[in-house]
């Protein structure tokens, strides 16, 4: 296997801070000389015009998986610098801010993973999930590198349209609507951290939180949000991939964004909420989980109140229709077909690395997706290697 060599020699350059990443990386180039320094990671690198990345399996988990101080010395909070990309995840975004990503919003699938491990210790396979899920959406496949917000020239050129290798704002892919505290597309800004959202988080925290967001308030304003949307958003979505991760990344902010160290009743101040949705920053002496972790509370949300996917019909507000034909959580693989439906339409006919980066992609995610879905049947729409 090549993954245990490579976690090594991560491990080691973020240890030693000294050598250069195109060691590290043969097929990329580093045009600021050292980019691994005590202070994370710098900056992406865009492979050579013209020359694809051969796409490398997913990191395995890393070898401690336990509590760990997490916002230290080598991983210090910076502002944005111009040009910075962020997006509509807090999670990443404050992974970048540290250096656990490159602090330029652009990373391939392997440093996102790892990042999602090192710095909020998510699970495994749930890190392949989560980050093949973006990169195949939104992500050059050539290039291997994702922006973690919006379309960038950092990511390299862009294949053919349709497909657009356009990052994580794009809509209707992995970002969607009735957000937590990012407004639904239509209304403008689909990635921006929105005041008035964040009021809304604050409001329920203090309703059925006692100040506090838990599992109880991610119940309620899940559904509470759906209902915004339905009323207000003409063009409101929630299917299919949408409706799976909206209840999942309700239960996150419990999940990664409260210190390891609590590991009774655990929920999340306003103050730190703030610090990661708002600021992008783990709070002062910040630990990471204790242990790996992944959607644990999630048949809390759902079960607060059932809700099928659907959307808004013909334009019209107040007028949501369930779609029966949509994933949800007794159809789970519609999850994964959907995907890879999106996939080949984004990528009509490939050829050469992209063809081939396709495939190995879609391997990669299809090993994770059917760990975490518990079986499904593997499609090849682009054939085997
Ligand atoms: C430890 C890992 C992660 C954590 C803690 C995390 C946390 C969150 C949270 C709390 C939200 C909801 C934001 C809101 O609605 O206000 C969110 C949204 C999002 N996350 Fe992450 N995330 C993680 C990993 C990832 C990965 C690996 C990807 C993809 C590569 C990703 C992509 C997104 C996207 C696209 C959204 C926006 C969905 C929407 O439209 O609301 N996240 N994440
Ligand atoms: C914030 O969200 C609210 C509610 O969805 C929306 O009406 C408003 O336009 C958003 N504000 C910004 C600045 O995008
Ligand atoms: C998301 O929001 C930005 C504006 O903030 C906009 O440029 C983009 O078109 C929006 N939607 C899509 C389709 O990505
Ligand atoms: C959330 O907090 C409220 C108020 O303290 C409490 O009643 C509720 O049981 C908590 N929910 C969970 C899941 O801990
Ligand atoms: C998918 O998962 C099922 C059940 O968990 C298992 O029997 C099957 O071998 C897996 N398929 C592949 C191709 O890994």
């Amino acid at each position: 296997m090549l993954l245990k060599p490579f976690t090594f020699l991560a491990a080691l350059l973020f240890t030693l801070g000294s050598l250069s990443i195109s060691f590290a990386f043969p097929n990329f180039q580093a045009p600021n000389g050292d980019l691994l320094r005590r202070q994370g990671i710098e900056d992406s690198t865009v492979s050579q015009a013209g020359h694809g990345v051969d796409a490398p399996p997913p990191p395995g988990p890393p070898s401690f998986t336990g509590l760990k101080l997490v916002n230290d010395r080598d991983h210090p909070w910076k502002p944005l610098r111009k040009g910075d990309v962020r997006g509509p995840c807090p999670g990443l975004n404050t992974l970048a801010s540290h250096g656990y990503l490159p602090r330029d919003g652009v990373a391939t699938p392997t440093q996102i993973v790892n990042a999602i491990q090192e710095g909020l210790n998510m699970e495994n396979t749930a890190a392949i999930l989560a980050t093949y899920l973006g990169h195949l959406l939104n992500g050059n496949q050539v290039t291997d590198l994702l922006s973690i917000g919006g379309k960038t020239p950092k990511t390299g050129p862009p294949p053919p349209a349709p497909a657009h290798a356009g990052g994580l704002n794009v809509h209707g892919t992995f970002e969607g609507d009735a957000g937590l505290t990012r407004a639904d597309e239509f209304f403008g800004d689909n990635h921006s951290f929105n005041q008035t959202l964040f009021d809304k988080l604050v409001d329920f925290s203090n309703r059925y939180g006692g100040g506090f967001y838990n599992y109880t308030v991610a119940g309620e304003l899940r559904y509470s949000r759906i209902q915004d949307s339905i009323a207000t958003n003409p063009q409101f979505s929630f299917k299919n991939v949408r409706y799976i991760t909206a209840y999942g990344e309700t239960v996150f902010p419990v999940n990664f964004f409260v210190d390891g160290r609590v590991t009774t009743d655990r929920k999340l101040s306003m103050e730190d909420a703030a610090s990661f949705f708002r600021d992008m920053r783990f709070p002062p002496d910040f630990h990471r989980s204790d242990h790996p972790v992944s959607n644990q509370g999630v048949d809390q949300v759902i079960a607060a109140h059932s809700w099928l996917p659907g959307g808004n019909a013909d334009g019209k507000v107040n007028n949501y229709v369930v779609d029966p034909t949509s994933a949800d959580f007794e159809h789970r693989c519609r999850l994964y077909d959907r995907v890879v439906e999106g996939v080949v339409g984004l990528y009509p006919s490939p050829t050469g690395i992209l063809k081939r980066n396709l495939i190995k992609n879609l391997q990669y995610w299809y090993t994770a997706v059917n760990v975490s879905l518990g079986g499904c049947t593997q499609l090849f729409p682009f054939g085997q290697l």
